[in-house]
This record gives structure tokens, C-alpha cells and sequence, in this order.
């Protein structure tokens, strides 16, 4: 008889956004005369750049040609795109990443669930609190977390680090030692970002204590602050115990398109052994490639009018989170995130839990976000918008907020 791996059986509840989608459904259908509008999912919803659309259909065309025409990837990914990315987003800010670290994908969510492949089960993990729930939820299904300890609502084997008011969203290195580190800066969901002397200290601490970290930085673009580090390699010694994830998703709007890539430094080693040959590997076996219609399309955003296009729509998406912030504050919100990050975290007023603020929104204002519980214990008692919105329909749930 075969057997399953009922590490899966200890994943908890549903997804956070269906079951925000189950009660929205149940609400829309009870209150059909209603305008709903979603604050809530972190999908962009401006079309692809111009530039990028021109670039798709030009590698469609290639691809109806004999002579143009391409099969499989190369298993890294295509090189015009791995040295568009070395000299872009990394020579650029002082970081010497060579291509063969650069590994393409089909975006940062499948990267930063499948690089739990090449470390043993025997590691402990450490994650922040509230958190992206890849991270923890792969783990999981890997076996490394524990068991699910339902008072704590926490799990027996991770190290759950608390990003609060009280530390400005930025966690403070663990009394416990984790093996693998999972940070995302700018962050999801707090909107928080992290100082480069902060990041220092934590490439400091991963050296020191044998540990890597996995940073996830899909948000990236949106940094305004010129002390904010756009990735962990502009900290001295990173390139020793630190894998970079990225994404085109928010920067360029590749949700549905799909593309991202990853960076593990040849001089990231576990003993003798480097990871980059063990993520090589991995990859070769397990993923076929990122479409080259698509790697062409990334190629866009590199270009000097695709960077010129990619920037405003950044733009567009931060005006948004900038008039949240404003309208909020000025409604009496205590309000955090929204100026690295497209996101925007608020305390819940008068104690309400993150579910019934939740519940309060949809009925008096017709507004969906996500309840900041659902991210992780230390997420109750707040709540989050995204800036991916319209600009008419962010500038009326606003509206509609300032009334309640
Ligand atoms: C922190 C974080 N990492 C990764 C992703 C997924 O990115 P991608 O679309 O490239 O899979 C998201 C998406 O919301 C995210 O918030």
C-alpha cells in the first residue's frame, strides 16, 4: 500500500485568501446592491509596460520562424537575461554577482518554497512573525517544522521571530540559533524595511553562527529611502552564508506572466560543498526553464524605456500608498509600511481583533483587506491594504473608511 507524506496532514486551515474569498462571496451574494472593492490580495492591476508587450510579441514571431525559433531553455536561463540582471541589479549597487549565480525561474513563490530541497530535514528554521506563509507552510510539508502546538497556534521546531510596533517591524536576532533564515525585505505583510547596518548585523550573525539566510526581496522597487539596501549583497560578507530571491511580479507586473530568478553565490559553501552546485542541480532536474517569450519579455524591463515604464507604474502603485497612509492617519489610524513597501499595515482600533476588523470593513465600508492574523500570531490586532489597486477604487474605499 503506498503511503503519503502525511507531513501534509499537519498543514494548518485553508489558504488565508480563500477563505477571505469565501466570506466576500457569502457577502456579495447577501448584498448584491453593494460595491465591493479589494484592498486586500497583493496582485498588481496595471497591463504589462509597453515595451515588455512589444518585446512578447517580438519572441512570439521569432518563435514561428525556423531560424529563431527555440526549444528548451539552457538550464540557468538564457545568458542575455542572467547579464541584463548581474549588471542591472547588482553591479549597479556595488555587488559583484557573476552570471552563473543567477539561476531564472518562474517567480520568487516556487523558489523560495523549493529551495528547502537542498538542505537537510535535520535544519531549524527562523522565520518572522507575521510572515509570507510559503516559507513556513513548505517547511512544513518538508517535515522540518514540528508538530502544531494549536494554543500557540505556532509550530514545536520553528523560531518564530516577532516584528511589532515595538521593534519597528524589524526582528531582533533570536535567542535560540536557527540553520536557515528567512527574511523579506522591503517586507510582506507589514510594509516594513530594514537599514543596511540592520541587515549587516544579520550577515553578521548568520557568519558567526554557521546559518543562511534566504532573503526574499520581490519587493525591491519599491525602496524609496537611499539607505535601504536594494539587495543583501551590498553587505560585506553576504555573499558567504546569503540566497537572494527576486521576482518580475510587483516590479513589472509578471503575476500571471511569470518570472523571477534566484542567487546563490559560488562562495556559499555547507564544508567543502558549494550550494550554487546543489540549487544547479536541482534546477536542471526539476524545472525545464522559464519560456524564452517570457525571459525576452524580462529583457524589456531592463531596457532604458522599459526601466522608464516599470518606474512609473511603481509610481502609480506608491501614489496609492501614500494617500492611504494620509487618509488613514487623518481618520485616526495608527498606520505603519507604505513608504518602501506597497503595502500598509494599521493597528485595528479599539483592540478589535484582526477578524473582526475584517468583518467591520466588509459591512459598514464594502472594503477588503487581510486580516493581519492570518499571517502569524504576532499579526493579531492588525491589518493590511495593499496599494495594487486603481486609483479611483483606492480613493473610494477610502472614502468609504472615513465614514465608519
Ligand atoms: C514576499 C513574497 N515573496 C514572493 C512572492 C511571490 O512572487 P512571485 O509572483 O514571483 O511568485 C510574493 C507574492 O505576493 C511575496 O509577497
Amino acid at each position: 500500500m503506498f503511503k503519503i507524506n502525511d507531513n501534509y496532514l499537519k498543514l494548518q486551515g485553508s489558504y488565508l485568501f480563500s477563505t477571505i474569498g469565501k466570506k466576500v462571496k457569502a457577502y456579495r451574494e447577501a448584498n448584491p446592491d453593494k460595491d465591493v472593492i479589494s484592498l486586500g490580495i497583493g496582485d498588481v492591476t496595471l497591463p504589462l509596460a509597453p515595451e515588455v508587450i512589444k518585446s512578447l510579441h517580438a519572441a512570439v514571431d521569432e518563435m514561428g520562424e525556423a531560424d529563431t525559433f527555440r526549444g528548451y531553455a539552457p538550464d540557468l536561463g538564457y545568458e542575455f537575461l542572467r547579464q541584463a540582471i548581474a549588471e542591472n541589479d547588482y553591479k549597479a549597487r556595488g555587488a559583484d554577482i557573476a552570471i552563473d549565480e543567477i539561476f531564472i525561474s518562474d517567480g520568487a513563490k516556487s523558489d523560495s518554497g523549493n529551495i528547502g530541497d537542498i538542505f537537510s530535514v535535520d535544519n531549524r528554521i527562523a522565520v518572522c512573525d507575521p510572515v509570507y506563509p510559503v516559507y513556513v507552510d513548505t517547511n512544513v510539508m518538508a517535515g522540518r517544522a514540528g508538530i502544531y502546538m494549536e494554543n500557540e497556534q505556532r509550530f514545536s521546531n520553528v523560531i518564530y521571530m516577532p516584528c511589532t510596533a515595538e521593534n519597528d517591524f524589524v526582528p531582533q536576532l533570536p535567542d535560540e540559533r536557527p540553520d536557515i533564515i528567512y527574511l523579506c525585505f522591503p517586507n510582506n505583510p507589514t510594509g516594513s524595511a530594514i537599514g543596511r547596518e540592520e541587515l549587516q548585523k544579520w550577515v553578521d550573525y548568520a557568519l558567526n553562527v554557521g546559518a543562511v539566510i534566504i532573503y526574499d526581496a520581490a519587493y525591491e522597487a519599491y525602496i524609496t529611502n537611499a539607505a535601504i539596501p536594494h539587495t543583501i549583497y551590498e553587505c560585506e560578507g553576504a555573499k558567504k552564508c546569503a540566497i537572494e530571491i527576486r521576482s518580475f511580479s510587483k516590479n513589472a507586473g509578471f503575476t500571471g506572466t511569470r518570472l523571477g530568478f534566484t542567487v546563490v553565490p559560488k562562495e556559499l559553501k555547507c564544508g567543502e560543498v558549494m550550494l550554487n552546485s546543489l540549487w544547479a542541480r536541482r534546477h536542471g532536474t526539476k524545472f525545464n526553464g522559464a519560456p524564452y517569450i517570457i525571459q525576452r519579455a524580462g529583457m524589456a524591463v531592463y531596457s532604458d524605456e522599459g526601466k522608464k515604464q516599470v518606474r512609473e507604474q511603481v509610481a502609480y502603485y506608491m501614489k496609492n500608498a501614500s494617500l492611504i497612509r494620509e487618509r488613514l492617519i487623518a481618520a485616526g489610524y495608527t498606520v505603519y509600511g507604505g513608504i518602501n513597501a506597497p503595502y500598509i499595515w494599521l493597528k485595528t482600533p479599539e483592540n478589535s481583533t484582526s477578524w473582526e476588523f475584517f468583518n467591520l470593513l466588509l459591512e459598514k465600508a464594502n472594503v477588503v483587506g487581510t486580516p493581519g492574523s492570518g499571517f502569524g500570531p504576532s499579526g493579531e490586532g492588525y491589518f493590511r491594504l495593499t496599494a495594487f489597486g486603481s486609483y479611483e477604487n483606492t480613493v473610494a474605499a477610502l472614502d468609504k473608511i472615513a465614514q465608519i
